[in-house]
């Protein structure tokens, strides 16, 4: 071992997850992460990496039109259900081992953050079922299967710069690019990893998006649970 390895910090992997988990949040989360509140009703949503998330399920009560894309949505309910409970484990002990990670203000704790999870899985298998390819596009990050212009704002919720270890940055300029040619506006939440480190890719994406021409900007949002995790990146299509 060189001198400097000796001194760098250990590298604890608290989230042993085989790939990226389908884990899911619902509306009240979404709205905390992406302030939603901005957005006037009517206004047409794209869930890009929707997974069995409630968000499409739910929003539509409050005037929004939205659509969620994921290679999940190939599957069927019963095999989308299975895949979430093959994650629940690995998760449940990853948010326990990292819990000097979080901060626990808006969750209270693991268990009701499961319970959160259990919910949101159940309002997006009914909604799967009934609304289907209608509302639930199979696609994947870097090529969807979307229009031009199609939506007006696109959120990617747990997905880019989360799995920042999984995914280079390539693949987050190119996904990225491909938001914008989609939406005029996207929105990206959080921006740190899953060890809770800064997203490498970040500065990276946010150069080459500011060099194509548009504008990218960090917003505070006024939610914290991984802690530091405290901005959206928002990019406006030049
Ligand atoms: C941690 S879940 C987040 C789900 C939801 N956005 C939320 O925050 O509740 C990540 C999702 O990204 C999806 N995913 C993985 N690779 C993807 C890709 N290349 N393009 C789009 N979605 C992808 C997974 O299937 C999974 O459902």
């Amino acid at each position: 071992m060189t001198e400097t390895q000796t001194f760098l910090p250990r590298h604890h992997k608290e989230f042993d997850l085989d790939g990226i988990a389908p884990w899911g949040r619902r509306l009240d989360e979404y709205d905390a992460y992406f302030a939603l509140t901005d957005l006037p009703v009517g206004t047409r949503l794209l869930d890009i990496g929707g997974g069995p998330s409630s968000f499409a399920a739910e929003a539509p009560a409050r005037g929004f039109s939205v659509t969620a894309v994921d290679p999940i949505y190939a599957f069927d309910g019963q095999a989308i259900a299975s895949q979430f409970e093959n994650t629940a484990k690995a998760m449940r002990e990853g948010m326990r081992a990292a819990s000097y990670r979080f901060n626990w203000a808006f969750y209270g704790s693991e268990p009701l953050v499961h319970q959160r999870r259990r919910a949101a899985l159940e309002l997006f298998l009914a909604d799967f079922a009934m609304h289907g390819a209608s509302r639930y596009i199979a696609g994947a990050l870097p090529q969807l299967p979307c229009g031009d212009g199609s939506f007006d704002v696109a959120l990617i919720s747990h997905l880019l710069f989360l799995y920042g270890d999984e995914l280079d940055g390539a693949f987050h300029l190119a996904s990225m690019r491909e938001a914008l040619r989609i939406a005029g506006e996207v929105r990206v939440f959080p921006l740190i990893n899953l060890d809770g480190r800064p997203s490498s890719h970040l500065p990276v994406v946010m150069r080459a998006l500011e060099a194509d021409g548009h504008d990218a900007e960090l917003v505070p949002v006024d939610f914290e649970f991984q802690i530091g995790a405290t901005k959206m990146l928002r990019v406006r299509r030049g």
